[in-house]
């Protein structure tokens, strides 16, 4: 993290349910790469600005980023609704009691398997949403991005997580999958006509775009 992002974050008093989170998935033995802070807080911001009121979060790991994208729709009728599509089922319990803790139980609904599949299945079903965060394996990028765009409702909001992969995406000796496909998904966020982006380069990056309608 750099002393700016530091000292940002400094600002801010301790977020206890999203503290909590982070302990769990500690004690749980998940990995630590929930959302930066920061970017956190500009969830519920874009949410909240943009009026959404059906979020799709693809990755769920332990519910950090879903209380910031609930707390987005907080004070819709019903809480607003949030389908969260995880992998893992052990990750999506986690998840579903975190955001229970926080208050946000009856608003997230989880959908355990590859998330290609669960999109698929999305579409099928005519599905649309408000807001899409995409924050699973970034070899899926591409594809996550195709399906927001099919499942968007007209201006719906498109958030793509760790565009910078720290580093790797910037430098022209790796050329891996992973790589490959997050810089193929940031031309696109920037260049597709559909859309109208911003790419953040704090923390890790983080593509904001906006669907034209
Ligand atoms: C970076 S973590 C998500 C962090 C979470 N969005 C947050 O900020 O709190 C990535 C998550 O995507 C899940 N994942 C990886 N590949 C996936 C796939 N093919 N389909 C669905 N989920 C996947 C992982 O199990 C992991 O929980």
């Amino acid at each position: 993290m750099s002393d700016n992002e530091r000292y940002v974050d400094g600002l801010y008093e301790a977020d206890e349910a999203l503290e909590r989170v982070k302990t769990g998935i500690e004690a749980e033995g998940m990995p630590s790469i929930s959302i930066a802070e920061g970017y956190g807080r500009l969830l519920t911001l874009l949410v909240r600005m943009s009026g959404a009121s059906s979020v799709l979060e693809i990755g769920a790991l332990g519910g950090y980023s879903g209380i910031c994208l609930a707390r987005g729709m907080d004070g819709k009728p019903g809480g607003g609704s949030l389908v969260s599509l995880e992998l893992l089922q052990t990750y999506a319990d986690v998840a579903a009691r975190h955001l229970a803790e926080a208050g946000f139980g009856g608003v997230a609904k989880y959908i355990v398997g590859d998330a290609k599949q669960s999109l698929a299945n999305l579409k099928e079903q005519g599905r649309r949403f408000d807001f899409f965060f995409i924050d699973a394996d970034k070899e899926g990028y591409p594809v996550y991005l195709d399906y927001a765009l099919e499942l968007a409702n007209p201006g719906a909001i498109i958030v793509g997580d760790n565009i910078l992969l720290r580093g790797r995406t910037t430098d022209d000796a790796k050329q891996g999958p992973a790589v490959q496909a997050v810089r193929s998904f940031n031309e696109r966020i920037a260049r597709d006509p559909r859309l109208e982006s911003t790419i953040l380069p704090g923390y890790d990056g983080l593509a904001i775009a906006r669907v034209r309608g």
